[in-house]
């Protein structure tokens, strides 16, 4: 059963554009580079939570892939859907609504990519079964780009926070970050994960230590296109701070 009040969530926010997924544009953008480096040419992917769709469509114009997009948000799908047609992707990408607790038959992908999506789901057992259901839709050597957030890095964050007189952040009210040495627990003989990367670190270290601090005592609003922010995108990860990882799966049956 999905959370009703979740769902509301995401389809009136639907309509904002660039930021319909979040508003840490700078964040999605770093994803988005990742996947981009990560993605074989002409890969077939399955996208799982796929927002408005502008990840898979992103992948399908510069990387000549086939997709498809999977969200339980009925908003989402339509502007995914229409954003497709204008594109005239059609013939590549299709959108369908459903459920992470019940991802439809759509067949077997290469890739498989969620950003931000299990930890709308409320429990470590309910993001652990669609876990197990996402790895039902890949190919074996196919390889799942679990991009989502874990409490430790948000955690290791707040404790430089603090240090500087910050109020410690928490995770947004609809989400449940992981716990990394749950999520290790994941592995099985049939797929491994094959790289834990934090690339955000010294995106999440530079803006919500350095530039909060720095705004804070200048008394200014924060700002995600702050300078320090843009600067930061810049520089290659460094240690593990911030929610937000990359847990890279492979598959081996
Ligand atoms: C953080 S947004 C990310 C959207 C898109 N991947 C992006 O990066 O812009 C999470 C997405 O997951 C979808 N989602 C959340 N819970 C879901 C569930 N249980 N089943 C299917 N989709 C879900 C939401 O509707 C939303 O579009």
């Amino acid at each position: 059963m999905v959370n009703e009040k979740i769902r509301q969530f995401w389809d009136e926010r639907a309509g904002l554009g660039g930021i319909a997924g979040s508003n840490d544009f700078l964040l999605k953008n770093l994803e988005l580079d990742l996947l981009r480096k990560r993605i074989p040419e002409n890969a077939k992917i399955l996208d799982v939570g796929c927002g408005n769709g502008q990840t898979l469509i992103t992948l399908i114009k510069e990387k000549n892939c086939t997709g498809v997009g999977v969200d339980f948000s009925p908003k989402m799908v339509e502007l995914a859907k229409n954003s497709a047609a204008q594109e005239n992707l059609d013939a590549k990408l299709k959108f369908v609504e459903g459920s992470l607790e019940e991802i439809p038959d759509v067949g077997l992908f290469d890739c498989i990519i969620t950003e931000r999506s299990l930890i709308n789901l409320d429990s470590e057992e309910k993001q652990y079964k669609a876990f197990l259901g996402i790895m039902n839709h890949l190919k074996n050597n196919g390889r799942y780009y679990m991009l989502e957030s874990c409490i430790d890095g948000l955690e290791r964050t707040n404790e430089l926070r603090v240090s500087l007189g910050l109020e410690p952040m928490s995770a947004p009210w609809h989400n449940l970050f992981f716990r990394e040495d749950a999520v290790a627990k994941w592995a099985s003989k049939n797929y491994f994960l094959e790289e834990l990367y934090h690339f955000s670190s010294t995106y999440h270290l530079l803006s919500r230590v350095v530039y909060a601090k720095l705004a804070a005592d200048k008394n200014e609003e924060l700002r995600y296109d702050s300078d320090i922010n843009l600067i930061s995108c810049k520089l290659p990860p460094i240690g593990n701070y911030g929610p937000a990882k990359l847990w890279q799966w492979r598959k081996c049956e």
